[in-house]
């Protein structure tokens, strides 16, 4: 007989033994969850394409957050949909805008019980639905900017704590900084989508949030899905420029950028696990493939485990309720 000359079976014996080693957890207090609300909207729209996914109008802003309060999340990411567009996304910066309302009404209501983080773009307030600002027929970086730090200074008027711009405009993260900190904003904190992919898991957010580009893509300012030191690279150009928390977009397919981003730098470390993720994920398990609860489970501890402290996820409340009861 032979003996094998390691055992790793040994700490697999029971629950008990494999609760013991268990290297990753998942928690509800890993979740940052997304919240649509929309301009004028008088009941609840379902997101065709992303399941359980609603649009909400300002009068139910309140009672979402109170159930994510409730399921042990500690932060959202809002996101607005305006009624009205122009090319200057003018209403993406108005003090009355509707993310603007939704976060002072949050921050009335719950104080610091919850960490509001708000989307700092201009393609769903834009009538071209460019994530910047297009002069002749590019999109110009620098004037986009200004347009960045106005919106990200209305946001910390309006009571978030965080904003997180996803322009993927180069300097974003300093000319947001500077506005912030010459308005008194030191206290409000970036989480930059540093390294934004040019994903085709984009697509069902688009649906729900009403921003896919009327002409062109966004090839010019999102980082190639084929580029891994590219992607290094807009991280560190983000640490640079004094960014608080970094984030790798998508999630699932980029866990070496996780990876790798978690071993080189000390920032936390944020990953969005986006809409197509989700719509892919809800797609099999409502035709009976997989498991939803337990798949959802298996790809959240992996991005967990790739290096990600915190995880955007549209499974934020869904993850939350399994949790709670195992
Ligand atoms: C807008 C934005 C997008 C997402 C978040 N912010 C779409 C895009 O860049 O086209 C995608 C999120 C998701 O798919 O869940 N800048």
């Amino acid at each position: 007989m032979s003996f094998p000359t390691k055992r790793l079976r040994r700490l697999r014996i029971s629950e008990k033994m494999r609760d013991l080693v268990q290297e990753t957890r998942l928690s509800p207090k890993d979740f940052i969850c997304p919240v649509f609300v929309q301009e004028d909207l008088k009941e609840r729209v379902k997101v065709e394409s992303m399941t359980e996914i609603e649009r909400l109008p300002l009068e139910d802003i309140n009672g979402e957050v109170q159930t994510i309060i409730d399921l042990g999340i500690p932060a959202i990411m809002l996101f607005g949909i305006p009624t009205q567009k122009d090319e200057a996304g003018t209403s993406a910066f108005d003090d009355n805008g509707i993310v603007q309302k939704a976060a002072s009404q949050i921050r009335e209501k719950f104080g610091d019980k919850i960490v509001i983080m708000a989307d700092v773009c201009l393609c769903q307030f834009t009538s071209t639905g460019h994530c910047g600002i297009i002069s002749g027929d590019k999109i110009d970086n620098d004037i986009s900017l200004d347009t960045l730090s106005k919106i990200a200074i209305s946001l910390a008027k309006s009571g978030v704590d965080t904003v997180s711009p996803s322009a993927m405009m180069d300097g974003q993260v300093s000319a947001i900084r500077k506005a912030l900190d010459e308005k008194g904003f030191t206290d409000v904190s970036i989480m930059s989508h540093s390294a934004k992919h040019r994903s085709n898991f984009y697509a069902p957010f688009r649906d729900a949030a009403e921003c896919a580009p009327k002409f062109g893509d966004r090839k010019t300012y999102q980082v190639p899905y084929t580029n891994a030191r590219e992607a290094m690279m807009e991280i560190e150009t983000d640490i640079e420029e004094g960014v608080d928390i970094v984030m790798i977009k998508p999630a699932l397919s980029y866990l070496d950028i996780i990876s790798e981003t978690r071993k080189k730098f000390n920032v936390p470390v944020a990953a969005y696990s986006v809409s197509g993720e989700y719509a892919l994920v809800k797609a099999a398990s409502q035709l009976g493939y997989v498991n939803e609860d337990n798949i959802t489970s298996e790809i959240l501890t992996s991005i967990k485990r790739a290096g990600a402290d915190m995880i955007v996820t549209y499974f934020a409340k869904s993850a939350a309720r399994f949790l709670q009861k195992s």
